[in-house]
């Protein structure tokens, strides 16, 4: 007589999703977070099997993670695995939280695509079939969204619209890049490639996995299907206050870990240091207390100097990813030549803005200075992003 199933154990250790099983796997790994939903996980898995034996006969899993419910949900799933042979179940202890039991999850699945989808029927199993579609069509990432023509939320009290938009709005102020990618950035049902989280360190916090997964991974192609948020057939959301601060600390932290990814905060950070350089070396030249050489002369002078160090930086550093293939010293002068030439022109209008409004406006000459450094940053980023750092292979 076989043994009772049992369920799985997981890896342990960052939550990192790693490269896929080898030889047979399934196509899809769709992950269930459940924290007692034992009164709706047999209606659940019985719908969604049947979605899914249409679409992926044979090629997908379904993976339960369970953070050992009271109600134990663990134990119905592992009774109807049986039943169900494309059903996993894990039980999980030491750790709680619905989106670190996803990426959890993706860790088990030996999948090239990786899905979540909510075990309390909020979500509509027939979604999968689309979300798979948008995925062959080529998406990295497929989103069930309640924000597309189509979609929405079925008999959500005004208190709960206005904290889910609240959330949405705080999450567009503090990570526009990220958030404004998607039109439900908070949705907790969606597909992804394997390839565009795989080897990422991965820490998200409470609920928001999709946040996590567009602030982190390498997402390029999105697509966004409709679906209406059902009202659960048990039990009620596990939602609580604790959630939504998880939610801002999330956000807070995802800010800080991804500011040093932006290629413009980067370049801008260079620059500061740039402007050390080059105030440093004004003061020593043209200060009247120190060589007291000309304005237009010593500012020159600084503001090369300035070039030197934040193409060194900038080649190095900001867009180092761009050319990895060109370090020879001769790219690497033919670079510094085109940095140059587009700091020049921006020196050339830095200095015009300086004795504009040194001489004419009267104003303090390092005020001046700092504005005429700031309204030329932009031009330098974009025309080296554009032209010095354009990797030669683009032709
Ligand atoms: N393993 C685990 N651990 N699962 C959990 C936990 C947990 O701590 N908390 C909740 N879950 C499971 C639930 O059992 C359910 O299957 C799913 O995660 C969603 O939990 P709900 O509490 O029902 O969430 P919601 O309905 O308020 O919000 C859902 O929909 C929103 C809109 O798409 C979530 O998916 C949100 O992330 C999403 O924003
Ligand atoms: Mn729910």
């Amino acid at each position: 007589m076989s043994a009772p199933p049992a369920t799985e154990t997981l890896p342990a250790g960052p939550l990192v999703v790693g490269r896929a099983a080898e030889g047979p796997a399934p196509r899809l790994s769709l992950v269930v977070p459940t924290w007692n939903e034992a009164a709706t996980f047999p209606d659940f898995i019985r719908e969604t099997s049947a979605v899914l034996d249409r679409v992926l006969p044979g090629q997908y899993e379904m993976i339960v993670v369970d953070d050992d419910s009271t109600d134990g949900t663990w134990r119905t799933a592992l009774a109807l695995a049986a039943r169900f042979p494309a059903l996993r179940v894990v039980r999980r202890i030491d750790e709680h939280g619905l989106a670190t039991a996803v990426v959890r999850g993706w860790q088990l699945g030996g999948a090239d695509v990786l899905g979540v989808i909510d075990a309390d029927l909020q979500h509509p199993p027939e979604v999968c079939a689309s979300l798979w579609g948008e995925i062959v069509a080529g998406a990295d990432l497929a989103v069930a969204s309640r924000h597309v023509p189509g979609g929405g939320v079925s008999d959500w009290s005004l208190r709960r619209r206005i904290l889910s938009r609240a959330a949405q709005v705080l999450g567009l102020v503090l990570l526009p890049g990220v958030l404004a990618r998607v039109s439900d950035p908070m949705s907790g049902f969606f597909f992804v490639r394997r390839r565009a989280i795989e080897g990422v360190p991965l820490r998200p916090e409470g609920y928001k996995i999709l946040v996590e997964v567009l602030g982190r991974g390498r997402v390029r192609w999105i697509a966004e299907v409709p679906y209406v948020f059902r009202e659960r057939a048990h039990g009620a959301s596990k939602a609580t206050a604790r959630v939504y601060l998880d939610y801002v600390r999330h956000l807070v932290r995802l800010r800080r870990d991804t500011l040093l990814q932006s290629r413009f905060v980067r370049f801008a950070l260079v620059g500061l240091s740039g402007v050390v350089v080059d105030m440093s070396l004004l003061f020593l030249l043209s200060d009247p207390r120190t060589l007291g050489w000309g304005l237009t002369r010593s500012k020159t002078i600084a503001a090369e100097a300035a070039i030197v160090n934040n193409f060194l930086w900038n080649d190095r550093w900001t867009f180092a990813d761009l050319v990895p293939d060109e370090r020879s010293w001769h790219a690497a002068r033919r670079r510094f030549l085109k940095f140059n030439a587009i700091c020049l022109g921006g020196l050339v209008l830095n200095v015009l803005l300086l004795n504009v409004m040194f001489n004419l406006l009267h104003m303090n000459r390092y005020v001046a200075n700092a504005i005429a450094i700031g309204a030329v940053t932009a031009w330098n980023y974009l025309l080296n992003r554009a032209l010095a750092w354009r990797s030669a292979d683009v032709g």
